[in-house]
């Protein structure tokens, strides 16, 4: 197939840009760069033998996304480009909901005027918000979002469904990820967050090289076990494999569907501490401070729904995504730069 991805050369982009083109598909990238670096699509073509064509450019861009559509014969479009920062959508709405709503308003018409209408959406668990059920299912309904980037994934679902509803030509599947984390078993793509990491796992490995001195645990007051907030991380790998899994519902005419991404189990801050320091042999320092606002205590998917349906299942447990992480960083401590 002929798969337009935007956001491909970002951190969940490019590894999915990679297992799409080892099943033998042709892919061309679209991306503005402004969270991740074309060296990633370069190690991508070396880890794969094949080459993404690449557009250097933005989804807001409407002249530009005809022009690509209207270059290339698209089977399927894959949508991962938007910004993603929790905190700086807090400080920057206008910029949160003007790129990644009005960008994808923009794609979708672009799409639509070129007759495809096949699309994968990458949403997040955030869409939940305080979940209402643990285990997390696609019944659970959808809550109320603590910051302008989860109401853009909120939001952006319901604009999809509704066109859905009106336009049953078009294959949606929204993807609603957990916590990727990890990197290509390679060590030669991983993420590269900007500045300091506000993730837990970016912020861990950057602990390990030695960039930062030491963890701060948000909260060990929590009603978990070990007090420390639960997520369900998922490695990238993983959520790659999903995609093009989901591809394959597009195929057998999916009409809207949604799926959770993610393992199942979930892991508390100092289990995911604790498995980081014996998967590589290296002691991360940390300590506990403050809750840090808009945190829930809990939060894991009940995978079934995409095992039944997808049949997708995680195949790495979080000793392999421990391990992958560091590969990357060590390998990378600078990152692509
Ligand atoms: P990322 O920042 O590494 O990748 C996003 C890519 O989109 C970047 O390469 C960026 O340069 C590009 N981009 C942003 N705005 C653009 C625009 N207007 N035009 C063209 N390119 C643009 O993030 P990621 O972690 O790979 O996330 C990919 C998608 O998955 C995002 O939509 C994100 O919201 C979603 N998601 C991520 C997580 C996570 O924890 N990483 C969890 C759930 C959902
Ligand atoms: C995980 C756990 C923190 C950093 C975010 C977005 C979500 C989704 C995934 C995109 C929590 C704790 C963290 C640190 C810590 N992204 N922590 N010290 O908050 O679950 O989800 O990324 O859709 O929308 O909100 O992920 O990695 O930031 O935090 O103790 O320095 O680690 O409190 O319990 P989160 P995270």
């Amino acid at each position: 197939m002929n798969i337009f991805v935007t956001g491909g050369a970002g951190f969940i982009g490019s590894h999915t840009v990679l297992q799409l083109l080892k099943e033998g598909h042709d892919v061309a990238v679209i991306d503005n760069l402004s969270n991740s670096s074309e060296e990633a699509l370069k190690r991508v073509e070396e880890l794969s033998g094949k080459k993404a064509k690449f557009y250097k450019g933005d989804i807001l861009d409407r002249k530009l996304l005809d022009a690509i559509c209207e270059e290339n014969d698209f089977d399927c479009c894959i949508h991962f480009a938007g910004l993603k920062a929790v905190g700086e959508s807090v400080e920057k709405p206008w910029e949160y909901y003007n790129n990644n709503i009005s960008g994808t308003l923009n794609l979708i018409a672009a799409l639509k005027d070129h007759n495809m209408k096949n699309f994968i959406f990458s949403s997040s668990s955030t869409v939940y918000g305080e979940p209402k059920v643990i285990p997390i299912t696609e019944e659970c309904p959808k809550g109320t979002c603590t910051n302008p980037y989860g109401w853009t994934k909120w939001m952006i679902e319901q604009i999809l469904m509704d066109i859905y509803k009106a336009d049953n030509d078009w294959n949606i599947v929204l993807l609603r990820y957990f916590n990727p984390i990890g990197a290509d078993s390679s060590g030669r793509i991983g993420e590269d967050p900007k500045g300091i990491p506000n993730n837990l796992m970016p912020y861990v490995t950057q602990v390990a090289v030695g960039k930062l001195p030491k963890l701060g645990v948000f909260g060990d007051d929590y009603d978990t076990p070990d007090g420390t907030g639960v997520r369900d991380y998922i490695h990238v790998t993983d959520l790659a494999d999903g995609h093009i899994k989901a591809l394959k519902k597009i195929c057998d005419k999916a009409g809207l569907c949604i799926y959770n991404l993610g393992t199942g189990k979930g892991v508390s801050v100092l289990e995911l501490v604790k498995s980081f320091e014996e998967a590589n042999g290296i002691t991360i320092p940390y300590e506990i401070k403050e809750r840090r606002a808009g945190d829930i205590a809990m939060c894991y998917s009940d995978a079934t729904k995409a095992e039944k349906e997808l049949g997708w299942k995680a195949k790495h447990d979080i000793v392999d995504m421990c391990r992958d992480s560091w590969n990357w960083q060590s390998h990378n401590p600078d990152g692509y730069r």
